[in-house]
């Protein structure tokens, strides 16, 4: 019976990054950290719901392994240059995420200024070492450009991005090291490829600017949940035209910065691995720089989402169920939580999740539903694009949860407050311990927050 559970729920299972869960004897999902075991619905029992809870040993987990993969085929490949993982902030600015990260090494990536206050703070509290080395995109706003001069004057290893002409005139006095971002001029697949993209210099804008002083760094950006290896290798092939280009006039560049957008497999279908993408990532850099005749350059990559997503789930109470109307033989089932507010992806770019019973796994009784959010939006859903989620019939007395996985890139920064719904109890499980870090907001709570 255990066995049928965890494959009929994909659980265990490493290649959909599900290895970190399994269900209990009793049909009650587990999530494990070595031989740690956190039971989902004792903590319900505990805490209530909904819940939003982090592992911060999956977080780490995922940035060794990675950065250890490109370390491998840096060493195999007899590659010259240097490996950097910047974690960018924007993805998850939880203490628990961003220090477990610096925790295992990890450089840090800002696209605001109060991202680098972060920084800022981490560095004032004599918590980083001088070798952590940070990289600022974004906008330029004063704030943000005096904080940057601040943080380089105490010495902290900050490397301002430029992307725009006024940003380039300010850093023309800068005394660190600077890159600049280019909008490289290549369409890959990916959900979100943007037509138009606002970000950075054009690749013709770059080689006008001729000598930039003290540049060490070219990064782009290309997209994010990237659906095929390709979509890695070839921007990289792009910008290694540019940097050879580039160098002539600037050879102290040394550096291509890929960004992010490595994937994660939310839809637990066939994805490619970690191990292959740098695999081909690290042969690329080589074979381009041999092609081309130029020194290998430091390769940094900002994967985010790759490295937090899995490292979160949101578990909703199922409040009640209606059938849908128009013919369909499916469900509603409304839960207590909302995905307009607690994981607005689903509703602003229509993001498909793994959603597993948290209790009840082993059930025979299931069925096709769709999920209701707890607003008054009509968007508030989540239909699996118009599919469906299999889940265990409602039983009279009983409560059924639900966990959605894979919640930890975005969510939480975005959430808003959309009919003062409250936010769900936010748990850290580290080391076989839960702690509480966000309590249940009462109205009061809430109402303040809008000056009643
Ligand atoms: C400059 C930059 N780097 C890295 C990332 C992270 O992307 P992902 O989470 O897809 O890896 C983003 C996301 O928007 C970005 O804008």
């Amino acid at each position: 019976m255990k066995r049928n559970s965890r494959r009929l729920w994909k659980l265990a299972k490493e290649e959909c990054n599900t290895q970190y869960y399994d269900a209990s004897p009793k049909g009650e999902l587990i999530a494990k950290e070595g031989h740690y075991q956190y039971n989902i619905r004792d903590l319900i029992r505990r805490y209530g719901s909904p819940l939003e809870i982090v592992f911060p040993h999956i977080v780490e987990q995922r940035v060794r392994h990675l950065t250890g993969l490109f370390d491998a085929y840096i060493k195999l490949n007899d590659y010259k240059g240097r490996f950097f993982y910047h974690y960018p902030m924007k993805v998850n600015q939880g203490k628990e995420v961003v220090l477990s990260l610096v925790s295992e090494g990890a450089n840090l990536e800002t696209s605001s200024a109060n991202e680098l206050w972060i920084v800022k703070r981490l560095a004032e509290q004599g918590k980083v070492t001088p070798r952590l080395r940070i990289l600022c995109n974004g906008p330029k706003t004063l704030k943000y450009l005096n904080l940057i001069d601040e943080l380089d004057r105490k010495g902290v290893i900050v490397t301002p991005m430029i992307e725009e002409a006024h940003e380039l005139d300010y850093f023309r006095r800068y005394k660190g090291e600077v890159g600049v971002r280019v909008n490289l001029n290549i369409k890959i697949d990916s959900h979100w490829d943007k037509k138009f993209n606002r970000f950075g210099f054009q690749e013709e804008e770059l080689l006008e600017l001729g000598k930039i002083r003290n540049l060490g760094v070219l990064s782009y950006h290309i997209s994010s949940q990237i659906e095929r290896v390709e979509g890695l290798t070839a921007p990289i092939r792009r910008a290694f035209q540019l940097y050879a280009k580039m160098r002539t006039l600037n050879p102290q560049l040394d550096t291509i910065n890929i960004g992010g957008g490595a994937g994660v497999p939310y839809e637990k279908r066939r994805f490619y691995t970690a191990k292959a993408a740098v695999g081909l990532i690290v042969k690329t850099f080589k074979k381009m720089a041999r092609e081309l005749n130029v020194r290998e350059p430091n390769i940094i990559c900002e994967w985010g989402r790759y490295v937090v997503a899995p490292a979160q789930m949101t578990v909703f109470q199922v409040l009640s169920e209606k059938t849908v109307t128009n013919g369909h033989s499916k469900k509603w089932y409304t839960v207590d939580g909302s995905f307009i507010t607690d994981l607005p992806d689903t509703w602003g770019i229509h993001q498909k999740w793994h959603i597993v019973p948290a209790n009840n796994m082993d059930s025979r009784r299931l069925q096709k539903v769709w999920l209701a959010g707890s607003t008054c939006d009509s968007d508030d859903k989540y239909t699996a694009g118009g599919g469906h989620i299999l889940l265990p019939k409602l039983e009279p007395g009983d409560e059924q949860y639900i966990a959605v996985l894979d919640t930890g890139a975005y969510q939480d920064s975005l959430a808003n407050r959309h009919c003062l719904l409250s936010r769900p109890v936010k748990l850290i499980a580290q080391n076989g311990d839960v702690t509480v870090v966000r309590k249940r907001e009462s109205p009061e709570d809430v109402g303040r927050k809008f000056g009643w």
